[in-house]
């Protein structure tokens, strides 16, 4: 059997058919620099149980060094007959090693080992999405603070509610985003966890120091059952969990963002660098970018699903099913990185278009609730003011105007003393400045919520 690490068994090649259809070496590359740091550990720890001697761990650590170098040099062969990156590492080691390359699997699997690498291009992704997503709650910040004497009307089934400062939107979604920044960080806790002793799916009678090599990769602890290890994919479902939910909020955004981007709304103006024409209407400026990234979370979506029907049923331990993860790990990562390195650029280059949110500002009754909440503070109980606002706005429809366009009388016909002190609270600004509540949009709340975040993303 060429080449093959567990070759001796056989008698005949695999066929070649075989070799195309179970590779996984055009994929799972990219693990390679894990891979060769977690056999440097993995060697070194050896030689500290004296499995193998010093020297030798030397000449592994030096030789995979140098396959290092020829693989980011692009002077490494792949082949398929090799299956996998650690296959293909492994061989090349032997190739210039020898004997002493013949030992580094000592005591390990390509099950743990796969896990192993895989927990640790995870640890990666999850640092770098870290900073990605710190980057655009620094452009909504950003954002927040240019357009803090904007205000907009604040929607609830995509009807005019009550108003909102423009910067009370902004911190809406950073709060958004640093929920998926704390949920990766959790999500961290349970990846790093070395997998690697577990071997194929039993453990080892050789005398192995596993906190050590936790230890050399940086892991917080040993998984503690090599049974479960070898199968355990959740870290991955959970990863792959928190990436729906960033590429959810960023479909959410990317929704109001390409309505708001149109001549009905007309909020805001897209950088023409991220928008694109069309062929035959020579006025068009579409937002394909933000289109794209709506549409890129049903590909997101459609990687968790993916994984949880490929674990789903399987029994323990390693199934080589599980060599699938991967295809649905590195898209749903590639996408949300993508979306989220177009994303800060987006929000930076957009312009909120002032005059014309202002214009239509007064529309939609945006005060209607607050007037409300003035009621009761003249002790008209609550469902009576509420129906007291609701003939109000009746009234106003049927007149074409707006609340505070009622006279004195129109308000007292609706209910006497209605009338008294309402000019006061009409309006949206006035209305805007009424709020005070925790968390609310009174811009005095917003302010200072600026400033917290002006410190944490600083
Ligand atoms: N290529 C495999 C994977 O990515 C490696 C593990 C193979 N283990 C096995 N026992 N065949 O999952």
């Amino acid at each position: 059997m060429s080449g093959k690490t567990w070759g001796g068994r056989f008698s005949a090649d695999t066929d070649k058919r075989v070799e195309a259809y179970t590779e996984s070496i055009s994929y799972d590359r990219r693990l390679y620099i894990h891979d060769i740091h977690a056999s440097k550990a993995h060697a070194t720890m050896l030689s500290e149980v004296k499995l193998i001697s010093v020297d030798e761990a030397k000449s592994i650590h030096q030789a995979l060094d140098e396959i290092q170098v020829q693989i980011e040099a692009n002077e490494f062969t792949y082949s398929t007959s090799m299956e996998d990156i650690h296959s293909h590492i492994e061989s090349a080691l032997i190739k210039k090693l020898g004997d002493v390359g013949r030992k580094l699997h000592t005591a390990r699997s390509r099950n743990d080992q796969v896990a192993t690498d895989v927990k640790m291009w995870v640890r990666e992704a999850i640092a770098q999405l870290q900073l990605k997503i710190r980057t655009l709650q620094q452009a909504f910040l950003e954002s927040a603070k240019e357009n803090n004497e904007v205000v907009l009307p604040g929607y609830t089934h995509l009807q005019r509610a009550q108003p909102v400062l423009a910067s009370h939107y902004f911190l809406a979604y950073i709060e958004k985003l640093q929920r998926d920044s704390d949920r990766l960080a959790d999500c961290r806790k349970r990846v790093n966890v070395l997998p690697l002793g577990a071997a194929a799916l039993a453990g080892t009678s050789l005398p192995i120091n596993r906190d050590r090599v936790a230890q050399l990769l940086g892991f917080d602890s040993v998984a503690a059952n090599s049974l479960d290890v070898s199968s355990d994919r959740d870290f991955l479902v959970e990863f792959l969990g928190c990436l729906v939910q960033i590429a959810l909020h960023l479909g959410g955004w990317s929704e109001e963002w390409i309505l708001w981007s149109t001549t009905e709304f007309n909020f805001i103006d897209l950088p023409d660098s991220f928008c694109t024409g069309s062929s035959i209407m020579p006025h068009k400026k579409n937002p394909d970018v933000l289109e794209l990234m709506r549409g890129k979370t049903a590909r997101v979506i459609a990687s968790l699903t993916h994984l949880m029907i490929l674990v789903k049923g399987l029994p323990l331990a390693y199934n080589r099913d599980l060599q699938e993860d991967k295809v649905a790990l590195f898209d749903a990562f590639d996408t949300v990185a993508a979306s989220l390195d177009l994303a800060a650029p987006l929000v930076f280059g957009t312009k909120f278009r002032h005059e014309s949110i202002k214009a239509r500002l007064e529309d939609g009754f945006l005060d209607a609730t607050t007037l409300m909440e003035y009621l009761i503070q003249q002790d008209i109980p609550m469902r009576s003011a509420h129906e007291a606002v609701g003939k109000l706005v009746r009234l106003c429809e049927q007149k074409r105007c707006k609340l505070a366009d009622l006279s004195k009388e129109q308000y007292e016909e609706v209910r006497t003393g209605l009338s008294s002190g309402v000019y006061n609270i009409l309006g949206v600004s006035r209305a805007l400045r009424a709020f005070r509540s925790f968390g609310s949009t009174a811009p005095e709340q917003v302010a200072s919520q600026i400033n917290l975040w002006v410190d944490r993303l600083s």
